[in-house]
């Protein structure tokens, strides 16, 4: 290396400079001989040794201080700059101490060290302390997982919203079942059964003249017939209504069981009646919509069955009919609520699509919350959760439809329409 005179200030040379940044550099700089044994280097590095003047360094090697799980690797890849004359640049090393102080981390670049004569005689190199940087690192990386796992946490807290919210709008119906099958136990005519048997019982020995002459004898037989009747139409009610216990419960479970696979990637398609699918949503709200004396309407073609996720779209729609009922809120008393169910099968551009309108004359939606009452957490109501839409239109688009609201502005209504693509190969039948 030769400079130009000029380039020096009076009185210094390159003994200097190497001087200077020997002295002063924070790194570690050093300069070692073919046995990888230090020949010169900073100050900084003598002290990292323990030295306090880089003389005390010179002829020890990393094995005096490193463990050998430094001291090994940085020595061979010394000895493979002597035998190659390739650098070694930016190699970032795990540095492991004798006297047992924690690893520190490192920033090296390593040189073949030539005489004049272009001949190796050993390596220099610059190694830069980056424990700092590392631990950031590590706490980056700490508080990535953080979050992540916060975020798993919250989108499992959604999850279990979701349920809770969907299984406690069926709970209603369940309880009213169950309240209706309990009523009719208790008022059966089956114990009318019972005192005619008693009364046969008490004529045993003489049946035949009970039956023929007693006046309570004589009306045994009608009654008995009448009893029958009764009994048997009591039988059907219960049973027809243990039949809509059953697809409450079997939907609860439906609605735990999806949302357990929340990927969407469990789709469970059956053939089914929109009529009676709107049937069935109505029946979850019918005490609510009785209490509150809101007319139901019902526009429904007669369409052909459809192979559709019964489970999701029930979700669906026992949230808008609920939704639709709290909108009539507040109305004045000679207002006559009323909710609109209309479904239509239409012809796309992508193929055929079932429509689903649930419209009502309640309050309506201001314009700029049209978009918002599907925002997680949004509700306008004292009560309300903000969780119905949200979950309605997430369930929606895992049928691959979509869910929207129309409003003309406040005191107009609103009406929530659902499209939902029907799959040609598994279309009607
Ligand atoms: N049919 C409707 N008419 C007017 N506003 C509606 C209607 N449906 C929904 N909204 C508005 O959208 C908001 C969000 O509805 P969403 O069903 O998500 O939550 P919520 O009904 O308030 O509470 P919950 O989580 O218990 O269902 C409602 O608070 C209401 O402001
Ligand atoms: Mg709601």
């Amino acid at each position: 290396m030769t400079a130009a005179p000029e380039q020096f200030p009076a009185g210094v040379d390159e003994r200097d400079l190497l001087r200077a940044l020997l002295d002063n550099s924070p790194d570690h700089i050093y300069f070692k001989d073919r046995q990888s044994r230090f020949i010169k280097s900073s100050a900084a590095q003598a002290l990292q040794f323990g030295m306090a003047t880089p003389d005390g360094l010179v002829g020890k090697s990393d094995f005096d201080v490193f463990s050998d799980a430094h001291a090994r690797p940085a020595f061979e890849d010394e000895q493979a700059i002597i035998r190659t004359g390739l650098p070694m640049v930016g190699k970032i090393e795990r540095e492991t101490w004798m006297d047992g102080r924690p690893d520190t981390w490192a920033l090296t670049t390593k040189m073949p060290l030539r005489n004049r004569d272009g001949e190796i005689i050993g390596t220099f190199g610059i190694t830069k302390d980056i424990s700092d940087l590392k631990e950031a690192e590590r706490r980056i990386g700490e508080v990535h997982r953080q979050l992540v796992e916060a975020s798993r946490l919250a989108g499992m807290a959604e999850i279990a919203t979701n349920v809770l919210h969907n299984v406690g709008n069926v709970l209603n119906s369940v309880n009213i079942s169950a309240g209706l099958i309990v009523d009719r136990l208790r008022a059966s005519k089956l114990k009318g059964l019972a005192r005619a048997v008693g009364l046969m019982d008490e004529h045993a020995g003489d049946l035949g003249d009970f039956l023929m002459r007693d006046t309570r004898g004589k009306l045994l037989p009608g009654y008995l017939r009448e009893l029958a009747q009764a009994l048997e139409a009591e039988q059907t009610a219960i049973a027809e209504e243990l039949g809509l216990l059953a697809r409450s419960v079997d939907h609860i479970k439906e609605v735990v069981a999806t949302q357990q696979s929340y990927a969407g990637a469990s789709r469970v398609v059956e053939s089914l009646k929109v009529d009676e699918l709107l049937d069935d949503a109505l029946r979850m709200n019918v005490s609510s919509l009785t209490r509150h004396k809101v007319e139901v309407v019902k526009q429904v073609p007669d369409l052909p069955a459809l192979t559709l996720d019964r489970h999701r779209l029930l979700q669906i729609l026992v949230n808008l009919i609920s939704n639709a009922k709290h909108a009539m809120r507040g109305a004045p008393p000679d207002h006559s609520a009323c909710i609109t169910l209309g479904a239509a099968l239409l012809e796309g551009a992508g193929g055929r699509v079932l429509r689903i309108t649930v419209a009502d004359n309640g309050e309506g939606i201001a314009p700029e919350n049209l978009v918002r009452v599907f925002v997680h957490g949004f509700t306008t109501r004292s009560n309300g959760h903000g969780f119905g839409l949200h979950s309605c239109a997430l369930a929606a688009r895992e049928m691959g439809g979509t869910l929207s609201a129309h409003s003309e502005g406040a005191g107009q209504g609103a009406t929530f329409v659902l499209d939902v693509p029907i799959d040609p190969q598994e279309g009607d039948r």
